[in-house]
């Protein structure tokens, strides 16, 4: 793999005895030649000094927000801008918690909330807080939120046991954020646009037609077309999500009708259009102005058909554009997604098959049987979206 090109990164370090550790890390950082700002918290300077951080990293360490005897910046935003990366190792459960929850109370916890680039955290704590329900659940959310977790090795810990918690090595940090930078760009210079999440159909000012679609999908290719190099648009259904990527222009939508307009505006110029939205192909016919008041009698909705956004854009397709359709199936699912392909002018179909446990709407996994209009066919594992995500665009790029 080449050298990646010399980076910025900013070294988060909390309070853990593996801060120790953190040291070897600046070394090897700065010996491939990439400049290193560290940020520490007050705990973390119980286990390290500036002087040694500052001597290894040839540069000023961060560890307070309102330092007053510094050039006029607003720091946490200019480090935020000024980084290609953050690395937080070790990365405290505190420190996690706080991520996840968005509390900014310290330099590092409020630079954190002003980045816009990939955050890498290295967890290292004793097991059992490792394993607590609310440590994991933290772990979860920054994942959802687009962050590398290093998982932490098993090992002796500082508390005398030999478990899971132990800082992953600085060797292998530094190789895991190495690698992550010498990714080939592969959809350098190209165009996306990618649709995510459900839409919802009002009904009265109260209630919708909804669907269970998390947009985790739809995120997850975003995001790894994102640092694939594209230039993504992201049209979003309501969801709980947010993008992390700089790269990703992100379009909120509600109803069928609004991601039919934005879709077709934004996919004119793309050049890979990916339709992973769950959009609803009916929508009440009216919509009531008041709420709807309860009667003695049932209620009957009338709904119409909505305009299938895919089999549009497959009619307007220009020769370079890349067409990807979903296609959600219970029931015969190979033949139903191949006439999907062929119906709608789409390059692939992706299927997700609800028989398979561990794919479709709700779960952090999936499992994708994919369909090229040039015969080939790719047949996943059950992985985690990112991951799901991933095999999907190098499909797509091989066989495009
Ligand atoms: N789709 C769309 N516009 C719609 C409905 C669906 O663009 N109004 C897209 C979805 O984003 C997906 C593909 O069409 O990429 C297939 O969606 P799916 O729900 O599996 O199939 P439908 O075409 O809606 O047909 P059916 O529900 O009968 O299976």
């Amino acid at each position: 793999m080449p050298e990646p090109a010399a980076k910025k990164i900013i070294l988060g370090i909390t309070g853990g005895i593996a801060a120790y550790k953190s040291l070897s890390l600046i070394r090897l950082f700065k010996k491939a030649g990439h400049e290193v700002q560290v940020v520490v918290t007050k705990n973390a300077l119980q286990f390290v000094t500036p002087l040694t951080l500052e001597t290894l990293s040839q540069n000023t360490v961060y560890s307070d927000s309102f330092i007053r005897n510094e050039p006029y910046s607003v720091a946490h935003i200019s480090h935020a801008d000024w980084a290609d990366v953050v690395v937080i190792a070790p990365a405290t459960a505190n420190i996690i918690g706080k991520f996840a929850n968005g509390i900014a109370d310290d330099a590092l916890s409020t630079l954190l909330l002003a980045m816009k680039k990939p955050v890498f955290l290295a967890p290292a704590m004793n097991v059992n807080m490792y394993e607590n329900e609310a440590v994991q659940r933290n772990i979860a959310q920054l994942k959802k939120q687009g962050c590398h977790i290093i998982e932490p090795a098993t090992g002796d810990l500082a508390c005398g046991i030999s478990a899971k918690g132990r800082m992953e090595e600085p060797e292998r940090i530094f190789e895991i954020v190495t690698q992550f930078f010498s990714q080939k760009k592969k959809w350098n210079g190209k165009k996306a646009v990618v649709t995510a999440g459900p839409t919802y159909e009002p009904i009265d000012p109260v209630r919708f037609i909804g669907n269970h679609s998390s947009g985790l999908m739809g995120f997850a290719l975003a995001e790894k077309l994102a640092e694939q190099g594209a230039e993504v648009t992201l049209i979003t259904g309501t969801t709980a999500l947010y993008a992390t990527n700089q790269a990703i222009q992100r379009v909120d939508v509600v109803t069928a009708k609004e991601m039919l307009t934005q879709t077709l505006h934004y996919s004119k110029n793309a050049d890979l259009i990916i339709m992973a939205a769950a959009v609803a192909d009916y929508t009440p016919k009216t919509f009531a102005s008041e709420k709807i008041k309860k009667k003695n009698s049932d209620l009957e909705l009338i709904l119409e058909k909505t305009t299938d956004i895919l089999l549009e854009l497959g009619k307007r397709k220009q020769k370079k554009q890349c067409l990807v359709g979903f296609a959600l199936e219970t029931e015969n699912e190979i033949e139903n997604a191949k006439q999907k392909l062929q119906q709608k002018n789409a390059d692939f179909i992706v299927l997700n098959s609800l028989k398979n446990s561990g794919a479709g709407f709700k779960c952090a996994t999936n499992q994708v049987t994919i369909f090229a209009q040039n015969g080939a066919i790719f047949e996943g594992k059950c992985k985690a979206k990112t991951e799901v995500a991933e095999e999907i665009l190098e499909f797509i790029f091989e066989q495009w």
